[in-house]
């Protein structure tokens, strides 16, 4: 038998994301034969009494997405069941471990990371770390280098590496994956995809919720350790990366570690320049009047609620190509973007007017709201006049739009939480999709260096109001090099 362990079942991560994916995919007929489904928490409640909240959390997100299904959920049903355990003690975990048997045992740690290095030694301990077994582990691992290291050694003192999964939920979203499909599945972009082409790239994952009761966690971490060493750093490298010889684990991830060896280290001189932080103030965001972060937190804190960075990755391919990254909670949209910006053509032939003004290509890569991949390309705009008029057209390279492929519209398959990719790959042992230790060491000295930079010169938040794109410096980063920051689909 094989079996899936939540620890932290009955939490905010399991009960959202986790037991939803695995109902979504019990109802496509993905889950592997036979797999039973264990919530392990501290919480002493019956199996029962755990079931009835799944079926509570499960069903209201199944509904909102119209698949909600009473069989699929039967079927689900018989595989869930609940232990109640200290997880960091190896005796605890005895009755867990005589549940799943000597099967396959993946175990997900939906619990906080400080708990990290004692639950894999019980785990080890308790005969949960064997070589059929698997480790899940939910970002963030450490707050720096050096406490990911920490708990990483622990980790790697259970398992080995093949054995453990880090998860950054970006790389299972689709139209992640549909990048390296756009770079590596099509000849027509890869000559481009250098700096003789590309003026910069741009990286935006705005949101509009603000931190909320989320603040013991997030004041500890910031935008900078939240959303730029994974998220953002992972847009980054896929945009990056030289083609791997193959779609290899290992192959995919060499490529991505060698972006990041690539970055630029931001120094105490230059981090100004480069650099942006924020913290949003009250205003109001989707209508409605929205605190400051400080009132929220109830004291003053210096914690960015918003990063904006200038990245420069040195070598031969994006050589004088920055790479500029923004984010940040309570922004006017839940937007994430990816924009090639290209250069512009050498030489206009056309008319400078209001109305003809030849605009660099630009292609843009969305993950939210809607998932996209298009390019503006220049075009005649229709009629007699005189002087040739030009308009910017947006053409739709993605799946499910009109004159895709066969011509024929097809309707886009239903949005799949990026959880449902990722849980399959880790039970399947496939770590394509998941970030080696390497990576993610490198992508940690990488934020120290920005983190002690600011601390020694003393940089702190700027603020914005809530429900605005951040503070003004962050439109200054941008208009230092005579760029701004895409504000358009077009
Ligand atoms: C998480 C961060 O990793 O990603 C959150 O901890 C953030 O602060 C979330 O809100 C954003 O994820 P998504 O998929 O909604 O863009």
């Amino acid at each position: 038998m094989a079996a899936l362990i939540l620890f932290g079942g009955g939490g905010d991560l399991a009960m959202r994301m986790l037991l939803p994916s695995l109902y979504f995919l019990e109802h496509d007929g993905l889950l592997p034969e036979g797999l039973k489904i264990i919530g392990a928490a501290r919480s002493e409640e019956s199996a029962d009494d755990y079931i009835a909240k799944v079926h509570e959390a499960v069903k209201a997100r199944a509904e909102a997405d119209k698949v909600w299904n009473e069989a699929s959920w039967s079927r689900m049903k018989a595989r869930l069941d609940y232990l109640a355990v200290d997880a960091t003690s190896p005796e605890s975990l005895k009755p867990l471990k005589d549940k799943v048997g000597d099967g396959e045992v993946t175990s997900f740690l939906a619990v906080s990371p400080s708990l990290y290095a004692r639950i894999v030694t019980a785990m080890k301990a308790a005969g949960l770390a064997e070589k059929n077994c698997r480790i899940v582990l939910e970002k963030p691992v450490g707050r720096d280098l050096k406490s990911f290291l920490e708990i990483d050694d622990a980790v790697a003192h259970a398992f080995s590496e093949n054995q453990v999964f880090r998860i950054d939920h970006y790389l299972g979203k689709e139209t992640v994956q549909n990048l390296i499909a756009l770079r590596f599945g099509n000849t027509i972009f890869e000559p481009l995809w250098n700096n003789l082409s590309i003026d910069h790239v741009q990286i935006t994952i705005g949101e509009t919720v603000g931190v909320g009761d989320r603040w013991p966690y997030y004041d500890e971490y910031g935008a900078l350790r939240d959303m730029l060493q994974n998220h953002m750093l992972q847009l980054l490298c896929l945009v990056a990366m030289e083609p791997p010889s193959d779609l290899d684990p290992d192959s995919v991830r060499n490529e991505k570690v060698k972006v990041l060896r690539s970055l630029r280290p931001v120094t105490v001189d230059e981090v100004e320049r480069v650099t942006v932080r924020g913290q949003y103030v009250a205003g109001v965001s989707e209508g409605k009047p929205a605190k400051g972060y400080d009132e929220e937190r109830g004291q003053p804190s210096d914690t960015e609620t918003f990063v904006a960075v200038r990245a420069d990755i040195d070598n031969w391919r994006w050589a004088g190509v920055p790479f500029f990254m923004r984010t940040g909670k309570r922004l006017p949209e839940k937007r994430t973007e990816i924009v090639i910006q290209f250069k512009p053509v050498p030489h206009s032939i056309f008319d400078r007017d209001d109305r003809g003004e030849v605009q660099a290509n630009r292609m843009i890569i969305e993950l939210q709201p809607e998932e996209d991949i298009s390019l503006t390309v220049m075009n005649k705009r229709p009629g007699l006049d005189q002087r040739m008029q030009l308009q910017p057209i947006k053409m739709s390279l993605s799946w499910g739009v009109p004159n895709s492929g066969d011509g024929k519209s097809a309707a886009p398959p239903r949005r799949r939480i990026a959880y449902e990719r990722l849980l399959l790959d880790a039970m399947a042992g496939d770590s394509t999709l998941f970030v080696r230790r390497d990576e993610a060491e490198q992508a940690w000295k990488w934020v120290d260096e920005v983190s002690e930079a600011w601390a020694e010169s003393g940089l702190k938040p700027d603020d914005y109001v809530a429900g605005t794109w951040g503070p003004d410096s962050a439109d200054m980063l941008m208009a230092r090099t005579g760029r701004d920051w895409n504000t358009t689909d077009v």
